[in-house]
């Protein structure tokens, strides 16, 4: 085995300041996260300058803490894993000039690695509550829904991964974003559209499920936002309020269910046998829900790791790097952030 089996990971990609400590086989032994959801909130969505700030500023404090919590120092660390790309450029930055000082600091290798890598590394997580169902394992597709991305992905191996769709327009996450803002719902909405939808009806209105008959594996959300404008448009704010949870329910099932569709068809083309749900947007009750019916039907295996992996954190950004590390994997001095990934990130079919 490598003499490489602990690293420090940081996470500051988009709107969590996140820092974990991860060892060999994936095990997660620390993870802490600084949420900016206050900060935002009064805006409807993410300010990047007020993002970068509050990362540098809870950065280091959530270091010296995560470190103390393991009752670990500097030296039991053999190497420092950040966020590189894609992401926010402010945010980036500050992780990434945070790793490279500590690690030339600490005189520790350091490794930069693609956000999207680490969702797709958070089913192999595990620690003392969770472990991943014990025949799981390569290949399989994944599913990464957040705020900021919507992607398919065929995952081969680490670092081989095939992009079999996308979204067009918005991400699911934003999707349900804008709409929770239009119906008088907080930010980050997602959630909120979740619990309000809990007690509405799922056909009181219709709305789109766009690229549906074009054959390909991409989504396209805006169009669902825009039939949800319209609807209301006019409304009064009693009408809307009174209307909210038919409208949530309808509005998320519409997400779910376009979801679901290409899910089943990738499935179907790739012979697939194991389903991966990541990214923020696996925390919906009714996505989760509407899936293990699915998957059940259908025989496949469903991961859905536990919410903290699921949304933005260090620990899938630990595990995708500390195992790049392992295989000797080193990030140039000069790696810079990047908003997007990088050409090689990912293979790309089409
Ligand atoms: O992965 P994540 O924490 O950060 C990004 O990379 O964006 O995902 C955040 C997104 C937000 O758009 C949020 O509204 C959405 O995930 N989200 C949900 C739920 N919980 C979080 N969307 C639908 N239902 C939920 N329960
Ligand atoms: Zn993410």
């Amino acid at each position: 085995m490598s003499s490489l089996n602990r690293v420090l990971a940081i996470e500051t990609s988009c709107d969590d300041t996140s820092v974990a400590l991860v060892e060999s086989g994936g095990w997660v032994r620390q993870l802490l996260s600084a949420h900016q959801d206050l900060i935002h909130q009064p805006f409807g969505g993410i300010v990047p300058e007020l993002a970068s700030r509050d990362h540098s500023q809870h950065l280091i404090p959530l270091i010296e803490e995560t470190l103390k919590r393991a009752n670990l120092e500097w030296r039991d660390l053999d190497g420092l894993v950040v966020t590189a790309r894609p992401g926010l450029l402010g945010s980036l930055l500050v992780g990434l000039v945070t790793t490279k000082a500590l690690a030339l600091c600490h005189s520790l290798p350091w490794l930069g690695v693609n956000h999207l890598e680490g969702h797709l590394m958070a089913p192999f997580l595990r620690d003392e509550k969770y472990q991943p169902p014990q025949d799981f394992d390569y290949p399989y597709l994944a599913l990464a829904i957040s705020g900021g991305h919507t992607q398919l992905y065929r995952v081969k191996a680490l670092g081989e991964y095939e992009v079999l769709g996308r979204t067009l327009d918005d991400a699911a996450g934003e999707a349900f974003d804008k709409f929770a803002k239009l119906v008088g719902l907080g930010y980050p909405g997602g959630v909120q559209v979740d619990r309000e939808a809990q007690s509405g009806a799922v056909d009181k209105y219709s709305f789109p499920r766009a690229l549906q008959k074009e054959g390909n594996l991409n989504f396209s959300f805006s169009g669902l936002k825009t039939s949800a404008q319209n609807l209301i448009q006019g409304w009064s704010q009693e009408k809307i309020k009174s209307e909210r949870a038919h409208l949530c329910a309808s509005y998320q099932e519409a997400i779910v269910e376009a979801l679901l569709y290409k899910l089943d068809q990738a499935a179907e083309k790739h012979k697939a046998q194991r389903i991966v749900l990541t990214g923020g947007v696996s925390a919906n009750s009714r996505l989760r829900l509407r899936a293990q019916e699915w998957a059940n039907r259908k025989s496949y295996r469903l991961v859905v790791p536990p919410i903290r992996y699921c949304t933005d954190n260090a620990a899938m950004i630990g595990w995708a790097g500390l195992q790049r590390l392992q295989r000797g994997e080193r990030s140039p001095e000069n790696l810079a952030p990047s908003a997007r990934s990088l050409k090689g990130d990912f293979i790309e079919l089409s």
